[in-house]
């Protein structure tokens, strides 16, 4: 595979940035989640806030920047008519906690969303969320709090949770994993990429056709309500309004890691017979767990040894170097998340095409807070976020369908061992295991434990610049 070209056809500066942005030298982060008091002055707040927020033009290189997103009862808060908050798809509507999706996304026991810190049952006061990326933290506490200042002069708004992220220099998440690396090149953005990266725009913006060849489905105005003149026409031709062009959906878990847990484990698998820890051996399973090694370099082309420095190379398939699943285990976070090209049944091409219609955009970051009464660290973790325009068929058919599927392929009673969560009652699921293709026997590791706690979530609309425009006019 090579690197293609991908001329730009969309109107970037009507996309909000983190949809085709990663920020990557824009460090420090944070979320306030607002909840609306005052839905005319909320309007008015956003429109004095529009010009803060950073579209996706590649030319600009700000050093802070501003996002807002809504869910579906932030949006009724400003006034959208029931109408039109019926146009948008069922996920979106209902949430990210009702029983069914609970249980697709394994959130129960201590995942239950009555544990979370946000979202959840504390749904009913989340209506906004405001992203800001910062070059430093002493920029980013700056910017706050003059957001704070604004937001707390009037009573219109009130800021319920405040959460900090960041990037690390060296981009590893919390387990010590180079992270960001493989993701989807939107069509049409000016981006280049691996070949098996570029991805219909569909995909991933509201108003293009994706992978299936169709439109996905978008928010179509029902009602007429506010300034209609600032929403595009439905590309499909009928003479609706769109609100959904150029936006996306949003899906925000908070995600707590037990790190020394992680490599207690990693450690414990794999020590000397004379009891001695064996690092090397404890650092290969971690990463045959993950699909690539620490420093980001994939196990399907680099099977031995971390080759270090940072190769965050994407640019590789598993159907020519690795169709066994020898290098790069079936069962890792990598392959399940992403099978690229290699489907069980189908040819080279078939699979890719299959994968592309299951990518998601990640902007996760990380997050540690201070330590409370007698812990050594605070909790550390993951903000994972991701950009997709089909909640149901991206980012919940990854979690469900390949990450908490215990019997994908043909692997038995196997999870996704960073975040996979087995079926609520399963009665395999206390011998549950990691299986290593390997010759001439396969290896296997029993007794897999959860790494991860869901902390927090929920999914939410990410408008286009002009639809932001036009929620301030309702
Ligand atoms: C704390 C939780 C998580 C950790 C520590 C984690 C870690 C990682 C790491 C280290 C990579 C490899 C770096 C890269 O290729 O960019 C990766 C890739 C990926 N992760 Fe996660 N991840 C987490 C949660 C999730 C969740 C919740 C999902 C979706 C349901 C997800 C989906 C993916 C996908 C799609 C890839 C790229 C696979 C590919 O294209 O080859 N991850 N993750």
């Amino acid at each position: 595979m090579a690197i293609v070209d991908n001329p730009k056809t969309l109107d970037l500066d009507d996309i909000q940035g983190m949809v085709i942005r990663g920020y990557g030298k824009l460090y420090q982060t944070a979320y306030f989640l607002l909840k609306v008091k005052d839905a005319t002055g909320a309007k008015k707040w956003i429109k004095d806030t529009l010009p803060k927020v950073d579209s996706a033009d590649l030319s600009t290189h700000p050093d802070e920047t501003l996002h807002l997103a809504f869910t579906s009862v932030g949006l009724a808060s400003l006034g959208l008519e029931k109408e039109n908050i019926m146009a948008f798809p069922v996920p979106f509507r209902e949430g990210m906690v009702t029983e069914d999706r609970s249980r697709i996304l394994g959130d129960y026991a201590e995942n239950a969303p009555e544990n979370w810190r946000w979202g959840g049952e504390h749904k009913k006061d989340l209506h906004i969320l405001l992203i800001f990326h910062s070059k430093t933290d002493e920029a980013l506490d700056a910017f706050m709090a003059a957001e704070r200042e604004i937001i707390e002069s009037e009573d219109v708004l009130e800021i319920t949770t405040e959460m900090k992220g960041h990037l690390r220099e060296d981009n590893k998440e919390p387990f010590g994993f180079h992270d960001g690396i493989s993701q989807p090149v939107v069509k049409g953005s000016g981006r280049s990429g691996p070949d098996n990266d570029i991805v219909e725009t569909g995909e991933f913006l509201l108003g293009y056709k994706n992978e299936h060849d169709q439109y996905p489905f978008s928010p179509l105005l029902e009602k007429n309500q506010g300034n209609i003149s600032l929403l595009s026409d439905d590309p499909e031709g009928t003479d609706k309004k769109d609100l959904g062009k150029n936006g996306s959906f949003m899906v925000y878990r908070q995600i707590e890691q037990h790190v020394d847990k992680f490599w207690s484990y990693m450690e414990d698998k794999t020590k000397n017979e004379d009891g001695t820890i064996n690092e090397d051996a404890k650092v290969k399973l971690a990463s045959k767990c993950i699909g690539r090694w620490p420093s980001g370099a994939s196990l399907a082309l680099f099977p031995d040894k971390d080759p270090g420095g940072n190769p965050s190379n994407d640019d590789f398939g598993y159907a020519e170097h690795d169709p066994d699943g020898l290098k790069c285990p079936f069962g890792s976070h990598l392959r399940r998340n992403n099978p690229r090209d290699a489907f069980r049944w189908y040819n080279p091409k078939q699979s890719l095409k299959i994968s592309r219609r299951h990518r998601i955009i990640r902007r996760g970051r990380n997050y540690q807070l201070p330590a409370k009464n007698g812990e050594e660290k605070g909790e550390i973790g993951l903000h994972f976020i991701c950009f997709n325009t089909n909640l149901q068929l991206q980012f919940e058919f990854i979690q469900h369908a390949w990450s908490n599927n215990n019997q994908l392929r043909n692997l038995s009673n196997d999870i996704d061992i960073v975040i996979g969560v087995p079926p609520q009652g399963d009665p395999n699921s206390e011998n549950g295991q990691f299986t290593i293709q390997a010759e001439p026997t396969n290896q296997f590791i029993d007794s897999w434990e959860r790494f991860v706690t869901i902390k927090g979530g929920e999914y939410f609309f990410f408008p286009s610049m002009s639809v932001l425009n036009y929620l301030s006019t309702i």
